[in-house]
């Protein structure tokens, strides 16, 4: 056992780097032989430094982050400040002056990852990032580690909590959209504004994230298809529940049949009861994973908070304390197979289209055409009228995004048709 500590410098001190002192301190004993020396904390760079910090010795409190990351003697950064900048600055500068990095940092990650793990590499260090993805899940390590030998078809997640707390109440409640939020708001689930969560941006920087690394391929936060959760209405829970359904913001990242391409996408979609992702209630996060060995796997657990995510930070800072002593690093970036990310149009899934037409003679069968002139089979058709109009539900069997955008734009042409309620894909049959 070495005695001589391995320092740690904390960028940011809020709700995880908080989470993550208090972590260190009360296993300090644990940790200490878990990696085979202790760990200590030195430095904390905080933002606010009059803030009171229980359980954080004010000497290792600065505002002075670069000097930290430049001091020379730190083993190994833990970023949990967010953001672009001053992150990725500071996260390569901590590369260039010797110390590894484990970074909570999603957004950083899906946008430059490429770049940080290539400055990792050139300076021999490691850069993990499991509380990126999903908080205390295991899923960063799982994908690039234990399924290593496997070859993965398809990852297919809720990650994010707030959305899903909102869907979820207005699945268990009928409440529409705003009701929803404005209690995911009141008890702390939302935050004031809500737009990274609800608009899929978060859900979107860790779906690149999770296809980077699953497909060996380097997928960008611009890579990956974005729709928000902000269009769901309690009618369109109405239709998912007649269809033995439940409507869930789903992250989805998958290999083309033919192996040549990958796609990334968040959107809200509908997926059966039966499947395990239904089951995933209020703020919690599950990613599902399917490979050609393994079969189907689903990882479950908190998404967010400071506790589970620290948890994920911790596990990251043993392994690389681990790495630093044997003088070794982890597994880096793996993005060998240089798949191309083709565009949403090429995605192939179902569709569940709700129109608003006239009730008349011949109006089902020009609808029909529609469809049948863009290539796409319908599934089911249900239709209920009321006073000269109706309301037409129709559910596709599989066809690609284009054909469907183009189906939806030649029936919103037609004199019958008075309006498209909604359209919704349907995930996990
Ligand atoms: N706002 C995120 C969520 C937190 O609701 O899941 C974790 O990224």
């Amino acid at each position: 056992m070495r005695t001589r500590p391995l320092k740690v410098a904390l960028l940011g001190c809020g709700v995880v780097g908080s989470e993550v002192a208090r972590i260190m301190t009360t296993h300090a004993d644990d940790l200490t032989a878990r990696i085979g020396a202790p760990v200590e904390l030195a430095g904390v760079a905080v933002r606010r430094p009059d803030r009171v910090r229980e359980g954080i010795d004010p000497a290792l409190v600065t505002t002075d982050a670069t000097a930290l990351v430049k001091r020379g003697d730190i083993d190994v950064v833990v970023e949990v400040i967010g953001g672009i900048e001053p992150a990725r600055t500071l996260i390569t500068t901590a590369f260039e002056h010797g110390a590894s990095v484990v970074s909570a940092n999603k957004a950083l990650l899906a946008q430059d990852g490429a770049a940080l793990h290539a400055a990792a590499e050139e300076h021999g260090k490691d850069l993990y990032y499991e509380a990126a993805v999903a908080g205390a899940i295991p899923l960063i390590r799982p994908l690039r580690e234990s399924l290593a030998g496997d070859k993965i078809n398809r990852v297919m997640g809720i990650v994010n909590g707030t959305t899903n707390f909102i869907l979820d109440k207005m699945d268990s409640t009928g409440a529409g959209y705003q009701e929803a939020l404005d209690e995911a708001t009141a008890l702390g689930y939302a935050e004031a504004d809500p737009t990274a969560d609800v608009e899929g941006f978060d859900a979107a920087a860790k779906a690149a994230i999770l296809a980077g690394i699953a497909f060996h391929t380097r997928v960008r936060l611009d890579d990956v298809y974005r729709e928000g959760m902000t269009e769901v209405t309690a009618a369109d829970f109405a239709s998912a529940k007649e269809m033995g359904c439940t409507i869930k913001l789903l992250a989805i990242c998958e290999r083309a049949a033919d192996g040549a391409s990958v796609t990334a996408r968040v959107h809200p979609a509908m997926i059966p009861l039966s499947h395990p992702l239904a089951s995933v209630r209020g703020a919690y996060n599950a990613v599902f994973v399917e490979s050609d060995a393994a079969g189907q796997l689903m990882f479950y657990g908190p998404g967010a908070g400071g506790s589970p995510t620290a948890s994920a930070v911790l596990g990251d800072l043993v392994a690389v304390c681990r790495n630093r002593l044997s003088d070794a690093t982890g597994p880096g970036e793996s993005a060998y197979a240089a798949l191309p990310v083709s565009p949403m149009g090429d995605v192939v899934t179902r569709y569940h289209i709700s129109l608003d037409v006239a009730d008349k003679p011949g109006v089902l069968a020009q609808v029909a055409t529609v469809f049948a002139e863009h290539g796409v089979s319908i599934d089911t058709v249900r239709q209920q009228g009321k006073d000269g109009e109706a309301s037409l539900v129709v559910v596709t069997h599989r066809a690609s995004d284009a054909a469907l955008t183009g189906t939806v734009e030649a029936l919103r042409k037609l004199d019958t048709v008075r309006g498209v309620a909604s359209i919704m894909r349907v995930e996990g049959e």
